[in-house]
């Protein structure tokens, strides 16, 4: 009898290499065989091409204004390198799963949630992962259908499971009273979604304790090694039969390789011995997360999807025989190295001998990177006023944010050519978890996003995926539409 109670209560010579470990290339996980990272080989990928990319689109954002005195901070998205990085994704998993196996890419919509890049992703065949009813909302804004999204967040209302019910987005509850809401709402009608449960492996964590969600008291899933969990998981499974999925997501940046692969295994064993105890296949979709970590060190996109599912492969054969669909949920390893975050020097300062870049990006932008730049360190790019690559001896410098306080550096200490007044500064690797992420300190803009891709006649052209914020806008959203409301009130 089970007891568990479920918790009832390219141009990387100009820069210096960040310190931090976690953006290691290969996340440090060392695994034997197969072909290397990043022969993938997709039209769009590869470090050389993505560095000639970005270094075009810094030069013409400058000369078309998009960057400049009155716009000191934009966002820059690739689009053609986020084609490539879906398409990678998709061909990894097609070539290790069993012919006709249903595969749904599911892009996490926290990692970039911009409306024009989920529709971006959607139209090369990425459904979408969302996690609270904004997101459900953009990623329908975005023309995803309901059969391609996934409802997963750890604190979902009544409300919000109806609707995702009503509409037949799949969810995974997260715990044993979410499991008893579904109960409710199955009840009283037969649902059109996709069911599943979250369960936590517990097979520990990564190097960046926030985002490991496999530590023993993760508050994510239903913990699994838990005393009576296990048990209490496969009579859950037994008691409802509309319960056909079982999703793991053991972590993100910083998680080694390995520990995903094991997690998914923990998963995959529990669908068997679920499935061998109902007597038939009805867990019949694994959703294994996302989580893949980036390279933050330079522009090589390892590790690769490839590897990742490789090393899926030989860790879980079973996996991939055909007799579960799949379901992934990577958000950053698609984003992050398709965007950059471009900024104007608005001064050149010293300070006890320290060398200042004081930029428009700082903790508006790159929020993570500035409070912890130990686990978050970016890289930094130098340009010249007119947006070409600077050249010049480094000089050690800080990179420093428009925000009123000492710690809003990009980066400390970093060996640079000597950014001067007017010249520019670039952070890569911002495509996911950075610009689309704004945090209003000081009442800071949010910067405009635009893609870029080719002109047709040799030059990039721009398109806007979110408009800068303007003063109207801060005002409003700040309350400023009732600016007598507390001194009438009281
Ligand atoms: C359930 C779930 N799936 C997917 C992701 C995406 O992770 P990543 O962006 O590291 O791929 C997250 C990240 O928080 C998550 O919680």
């Amino acid at each position: 009898m089970a007891t568990y109670t479920g918790g009832t209560g390219g141009r990387d010579a100009r820069t210096t290499a960040a310190d931090g470990g976690e953006g290691a290339p290969g996340g440090g996980e060392g695994i034997p065989g197969g072909a290397a990272d990043g022969a993938e080989g997709a039209p769009g990928g590869g470090a050389e091409a993505r560095g000639a990319r970005r270094d075009e689109a810094v030069r013409a954002a400058v000369e078309q204004g998009l960057v400049g005195p009155d716009r000191p901070v934009a966002g820059l998205l690739d689009v053609a390198g986020v084609r490539a990085e879906a398409a990678a994704l998709r061909a990894a998993f097609e070539a290790v799963t069993a012919p006709g196996t249903p595969v749904l890419h599911a892009f996490a919509v926290k990692a970039t949630p911009l409306v024009p890049v989920l529709r971006l992703l959607h139209a090369q065949g990425v459904g979408a992962e969302v996690a609270s009813p904004g997101e459900l909302a953009l990623a329908r804004a975005a023309g995803v259908p309901a059969s391609r999204i996934v409802l997963d967040s750890p604190a979902k209302t009544p409300a919000e499971l109806r609707e995702a019910l009503a509409l037949g987005v799949a969810v995974n509850a997260d715990n044993p009273q979410e499991l008893a809401r579904l109960d409710a709402l199955v009840r009283s009608a037969q649902p059109r979604s996709p069911l599943g449960l979250r369960v936590n492996p517990q097979v520990g964590g990564g190097s960046i304790g926030a985002l490991s969600t496999a530590t023993a008291t993760s508050k994510f899933g239903v913990a699994l090694r838990d005393e009576g969990a296990r048990e209490w998981v496969v009579r859950a499974y037994l008691d409802r039969p509309w319960l056909t999925r079982l999703h793991t997501h053991s972590g993100s940046q910083g998680m080694p390789l390995e520990l995903m692969a094991r997690g998914v295994a923990e998963a995959y064993a529990l669908a068997e011995e679920v499935n061998a105890r109902a007597g038939r296949r009805q867990v019949d979709t694994l959703d294994i997360g996302g989580g893949l970590p980036v390279n933050f060190a330079s522009d090589e996109q390892t590790p690769t999807y490839a590897r990742y599912a490789r090393l899926l492969a030989r860790t879980v054969p079973g996996l991939f025989d055909g007799r579960y669909g799949l379901v992934t949920e990577f958000g950053r390893s698609l984003l992050a190295k398709q965007g950059l975050v471009l900024a104007r020097v608005e001064y050149a300062k010293t300070a006890g001998g320290r060398a200042i870049a004081v930029t428009h990006a700082g903790v508006q932008v790159a929020t993570r990177t500035v409070y912890a730049p130990g686990s978050w360190p970016l890289r930094m790019l130098a340009y010249d006023a007119k947006g070409r690559p600077k050249q010049g001896p480094d000089v050690v410098q800080d990179v420093a944010g428009p925000a009123c306080f000492a710690g809003d550096l990009l980066a400390e200490g970093r060996a640079l050519p000597r950014l001067e007044q007017g010249d520019h500064v670039a952070a890569p690797d911002t495509g996911a978890y950075y610009f689309a992420h704004h945090y209003g300190y000081n009442s800071l803009a949010r910067p405009g996003v635009y893609g870029f891709g080719p002109d047709g006649a040799g030059g990039v052209r721009f398109v806007t995926v979110r408009e800068p914020q303007t003063l109207d806008e801060i005002v409003a959203e700040s309350g400023g539409g009732d600016a007598t409301g507390l001194t009438d009130a009281f």
